[in-house]
């Protein structure tokens, strides 16, 4: 069987990420690292895929061995594992060690560096330092930044100068302070917007548009209007690909979630029973034992 046939037969039997060399983004065998080339043709053919944010070697690496084709260092770190109430306070030398970290845990997924609040805003000279920086230091394969129209001088220079950039619009969590965390792009007004930003976006270069917290009709609206994919986060079912919080998604974070998210798994509490069973052990002289004792 040839490898057209049997991809054809595999798409036919809905097993197509089991075939061998077959070009999925999720699923499909590579032994190279997913291109922003891979993404786009991944829209041509009409591929849902996944992303996940990852912050450190060894969760990256898990990721990547899943078959997760694009893994997003999001300024998400913040909250998630820096500790701090937002992303605002993130900064360059945070996310370049992280980035760097993600990057060596990794060998098959694109991964994605986050340009934090106060790296990107002053104008494109600075943005494009600091996505360098990313590239450079880090080796990461693109960059990501928040904002369409207002964002475009930045995504148009760090494009030109061969850097891919993933583009955020809708609910732009380092706006916060004017923004608040509510769903964008309600009413005619604001859903006209958010198309123009992603048009603007996807005319300036970039490669893909993160739309958070936005009306699952209007993201479809854009998906359906854009030749560069989106990625919903709280969009709903009609965007080309779907990004979650990998913390929320494996229910690590505490507290309240956002109900767009899924938990796919518990290990708060995974972990937690761990280090009580740990700590129950030690403290009733039943660990270690002879097998984990050297003479
Ligand atoms: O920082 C982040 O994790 C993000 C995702 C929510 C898209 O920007």
């Amino acid at each position: 069987m040839t490898l057209q046939a049997a991809r054809e037969a595999a798409a036919d039997s809905g097993t197509t990420k089991d075939v061998k060399n077959v070009t999925t983004l999720y699923g499909g065998t590579r032994t190279r690292r997913i291109t922003v080339h891979d993404i786009a043709t991944a829209k041509e053919r009409g591929e849902k895929w996944p992303m996940l944010t990852a912050y450190d070697a060894m969760t990256a690496s898990v990721f990547d061995e899943a078959g997760i084709p694009v893994i997003l260092v999001g300024d998400s770190m913040g909250n998630t594992h820096l500790g701090y109430d937002t992303t605002v306070p993130v900064t360059m030398d945070e996310m370049t060690l992280l980035s760097a970290a993600v990057v060596r845990g990794t060998t098959r997924a694109l991964v994605v560096g986050d340009l934090p609040f106060g790296s990107y805003q002053e104008g494109p000279v600075q943005a494009l330092r600091h996505a360098t920086r990313l590239v450079k230091e880090a080796g990461v394969g693109a960059v990501k930044l928040e904002g369409g129209e207002r964002s475009l001088p930045q995504t148009e220079l760090i494009v030109q100068a061969g850097i891919p950039v993933m583009s955020h619009l809708g609910l732009t969590p380092q706006s916060v302070n004017t923004m608040g965390y509510r769903v964008q792009g309600r009413g005619d007004e604001a859903a006209h917007r958010l198309l123009r930003d992603a048009k603007a976006a996807q005319e300036a270069g970039a490669f893909a548009v993160v739309l958070e917290l936005v009306p699952a009709e209007l993201a479809a609206e854009v998906t359906r209007s854009l030749h560069i994919p989106t990625i919903g986060i709280g969009a709903g079912p009609g965007t080309d690909a779907q990004v979650l919080v990998w913390t929320d998604m494996a229910g690590l974070t505490s507290g309240k979630v956002p109900r767009f998210t899924k938990q796919y798994a518990n290990l708060r509490r995974t972990l937690g029973d761990a280090a009580k069973a740990f700590a129950d052990d030690v403290s009733g002289g039943t660990f270690p034992q002879e097998e984990h004792t050297f003479h």
